[in-house]
C-alpha cells in the first residue's frame, strides 16, 4: 500500500508548478483520469475485505478529494488570467485619432439644380422630367420645327440609326423644351413647371461639351403674358444671384416655339477689374451677358400639345444650368466639369450639409 501523504504532497505540488490550463490537463490525467494512479487506487478498494476496506478508503479518498480540489483551484487560476488577459488586450483606445474617411462633394451642376429647384418651388414650379433618348417629334416636330425646317439645323444633333415612332429617328435631346409638349400632353392646363436634365450637342471647346445641362420653365393659364416672364426672371434671378442688383434686358429674338421670343441679358459693371451684376448695361465700362432664351408659347406648340390656343396660353424660358455655375461660382472651363478630377471637386464641389435654403432665397436684403 503506497503512502497516500506522499502521493498527495507531489502531486499538489506538481499541479502548483504547472504552468498552463494543458499541463493541469495532463496532471488531472495523469491521478483522475480513467487509467489515473489514484483512480486506479481506488479500484483496488473493491478487492478488499471490508474490515481493510474499512481501514484504507478515508485516507484514499481523502487523497482523490484533496487533489480534485487542488486542480479545479488551479484551473480557476489559469481561467481568471486568460480573461484578465484578453480584457486587457481588447481596451479601446478612444482616444486615438479614428482614420480618416473620403468625404465626397456635391458637383457644381447638382448644387445649382437644388439651388434652382428650390427658388422655383417657392414660386410654386412643380418639377417636370422627360427621356434624354427622345423621338425627333418631341424635340423638333410639335416644338413647330417640321421635318425641313432650317432651325434644325442649328441644333447639332446627335442621331440613333433607329427610325422614331412618330417619323425621323430617335436622337439625344438638344434641349429641355420637349419636356413643355410631353408636360402638357400628360397634364393639361393649367401648369407651372421646371424640367431640369441633361442635354446633348455635337459641339466642344472652352464653353461648350457635348452634353450640358438645362433648366427649361413653363407657364400655362389663361391670362399669363410677357411682364410675368420678366417678373419671374428677375426674382429668380435675384434669389439665386442673391442681390437685388439684377438690370433685365429683353431682346427681340426668334425661336419657333416661342412668339414672340425674347433672348435675356443682365447688365454688370467692372469694379477693379472683375464683372458685378448691376448698372445699367449700356453706359461706358458696363456690359450685358447673354444668360436664357425665352418668349411667349408659340400657338402652333400649345395646339400640337393638346389645348386649345385661344383658351391657354404662356411663357418658356430654358436656361443652362452649367453656364450659371459657372457664373456663379467663377470656373472659366466648362470641360472640368466633366473630367472627374477629385481635385477640381474638392476646391469647387459644395458640402452635402451646406444645401441652399430659402432663408437666403426669394426677396432676402443682405
Ligand atoms: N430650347 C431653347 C434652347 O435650347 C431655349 C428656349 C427654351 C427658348 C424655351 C425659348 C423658350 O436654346
Amino acid at each position: 500500500m503506497p503512502d497516500t501523504a506522499v502521493i498527495e504532497q507531489e502531486a499538489l505540488a506538481r499541479i502548483r508548478a504547472s504552468e498552463d490550463a494543458a499541463a493541469l490537463e495532463a496532471l488531472r490525467v495523469e491521478y483522475l483520469g480513467k487509467q489515473g494512479s489514484i483512480s486506479a487506487l481506488m479500484k483496488t478498494l473493491g478487492a478488499m475485505t471490508p474490515e481493510e476496506r474499512q481501514q484504507k478508503a478515508p485516507a484514499i479518498q481523502q487523497l482523490r478529494g484533496s487533489v480534485a480540489d487542488a486542480i479545479a483551484a488551479r484551473k480557476a487560476a489559469f481561467d481568471s488570467a486568460a480573461l484578465e488577459e484578453r480584457l486587457a488586450s481588447e481596451t479601446l483606445d478612444l482616444t486615438l485619432p479614428a482614420p480618416a474617411t473620403a468625404r465626397g462633394s456635391v458637383h457644381p451642376v447638382s448644387q445649382v439644380m437644388d439651388e434652382l429647384s428650390e427658388i422655383f418651388a417657392d414660386l410654386g414650379f412643380a418639377v417636370a422630367t422627360g427621356p434624354e433618348i427622345e423621338d425627333d417629334w418631341y424635340n423638333f416636330t410639335a416644338l413647330n420645327m417640321p421635318e425641313s425646317h432650317p432651325a434644325r439645323a442649328m441644333h447639332d444633333t446627335f442621331y440613333f440609326p433607329d427610325p422614331a415612332p412618330k417619323g425621323g429617328r430617335m436622337l439625344l435631346r438638344t434641349h429641355t423644351s420637349p419636356v413643355q409638349v410631353r408636360t402638357m400632353l400628360a397634364d393639361g392646363a393649367p401648369l407651372r413647371i421646371i424640367a431640369p436634365g441633361r442635354v446633348y450637342r455635337s459641339d466642344s471647346d472652352a464653353t461648350h461639351t457635348p452634353m450640358f445641362h438645362q433648366i427649361e420653365g413653363l407657364v400655362i393659364d389663361r391670362d399669363i403674358h410677357l411682364g410675368h416672364l420678366k417678373w419671374t426672371l428677375e426674382t429668380f434671378l435675384k434669389a439665386f444671384f442673391e442681390t437685388e442688383d439684377i438690370v433685365l434686358r429683353l431682346r427681340p429674338s426668334y425661336f419657333p416655339f416661342t412668339e414672340p421670343s425674347v433672348e435675356v441679358d443682365v447688365g454688370f459693371e467692372i469694379v477693379d477689374g472683375k464683372r458685378v451684376l448691376g448698372g445699367s448695361g449700356d453706359a461706358p465700362g458696363h456690359g450685358w451677358m447673354e444668360l436664357l432664351g425665352s418668349g411667349m408659347v408659340n400657338r402652333r406648340v400649345i395646339e400640337m400639345s393638346g389645348l386649345d390656343p385661344d383658351e391657354w396660353q404662356g411663357f418658356a424660358f430654358g436656361v443652362g444650368v452649367d453656364r450659371l455655375a459657372m457664373l456663379k461660382y467663377g470656373m472659366d472651363d466648362l470641360r472640368a466639369f466633366f473630367d472627374g478630377d477629385v481635385r477640381w471637386l474638392q476646391h469647387y464641389g459644395f458640402s452635402a450639409f451646406d444645401q441652399p435654403t430659402l432663408s437666403a432665397g426669394v426677396g432676402a436684403r443682405a
